[in-house]
């Protein structure tokens, strides 16, 4: 039985202030909460605030990206290590914005994801297609390209320990959502993908978050498709209510 998993991405988004008192409503408003795991992820200049936060708490800090090498010359990066140090657990990798604003490739995101690994941090390792590549009816070879391309290489240990993010591009932000029918069938497409490539053990394992405008109206019934597993929420966790009522939303 796979432990639905809801994350907040703030993005870019929110201050120091604002930050840490999101956290502490979160906190209170998660008390009596269980059989559901929660983290948010801040944008890195806050996260060691936010993990000081919530520590001691339920509730689970993620950075948005990763370096993959462990420390050096590398001006403005973050190592693994690091965010470890701080008292992250996870970490988002390939996220749409990384991929088609910063120009990220999935061989990078790739290395990232072994980097996070092996520094014990979970990455939620996004995946998605463009409105383009839908209407061409391209979706499932873009998302197999990014599977494969992204999580190239891990052992079915590795896999088991890593989270995946289906986030079509176009329901990022749009208030647009996928349909639960057409969430559920990207997300079996890729449990298909997990049992050819290792077995069907890592294939139940595996949680699959679906991304894209998940509010608290929308939650509970894409939450129930039998293969998503959680939800990757940005413009509903940047406040307590809405974010509280999604992960209400995945307990149903
Ligand atoms: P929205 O929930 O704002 O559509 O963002 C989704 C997302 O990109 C989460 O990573």
């Amino acid at each position: 039985m796979r432990r639905p998993f809801i994350a907040g991405n703030w993005k870019m988004n929110l201050n120091l202030a604002s930050s840490v008192s999101l956290v502490e409503k979160l906190i209170e408003g998660l008390s009596g909460v269980d059989g559901v795991e929660v983290a948010v992820c801040p944008p890195s200049v806050y996260l060691h605030a936010v993990c000081q936060a919530a520590s001691g708490s339920i509730l689970g800090v993620g950075a948005q990206n990763v370096y993959h090498e462990p420390k050096g010359a590398f001006t403005g990066e973050l190592s693994p290590a690091m965010l470890k140090d701080v008292g992250c657990r996870y970490v988002i990798l390939g996220h749409s914005e990384r991929r088609n604003i910063l120009g990220e490739s999935s061989e990078e995101v790739n290395k990232k994801v072994e980097a996070a690994l092996a520094a014990d941090l979970t990455p939620i390792v996004c995946v998605g297609e463009l409105l383009s590549e839908r209407k061409a009816g391209r979706t499932h070879d873009v998302v197999r390209r990014q599977f494969d391309g992204s999580l190239s290489g891990l052992t079915a240990e590795q896999m088991t320990r890593a989270v995946i993010a289906y986030e079509p591009v176009w329901a990022i932000g749009t208030g647009e959502v996928a349909t639960p029918q057409q969430a559920e069938e990207v997300h079996l497409g890729l449990r298909q993908l997990l049992e050819s490539r290792y077995n069907k053990q890592v294939a139940e394992a595996v949680r699959i978050q679906y991304g894209g405008s998940v509010k608290p109206d929308n939650a509970a019934e894409l939450l129930a498709q039998p293969n998503i597993d959680g939800a990757l929420v940005g413009g509903a966790s940047l406040e307590a209510e809405p974010f509280l009522g999604i992960i209400a939303g995945a307990k149903n």
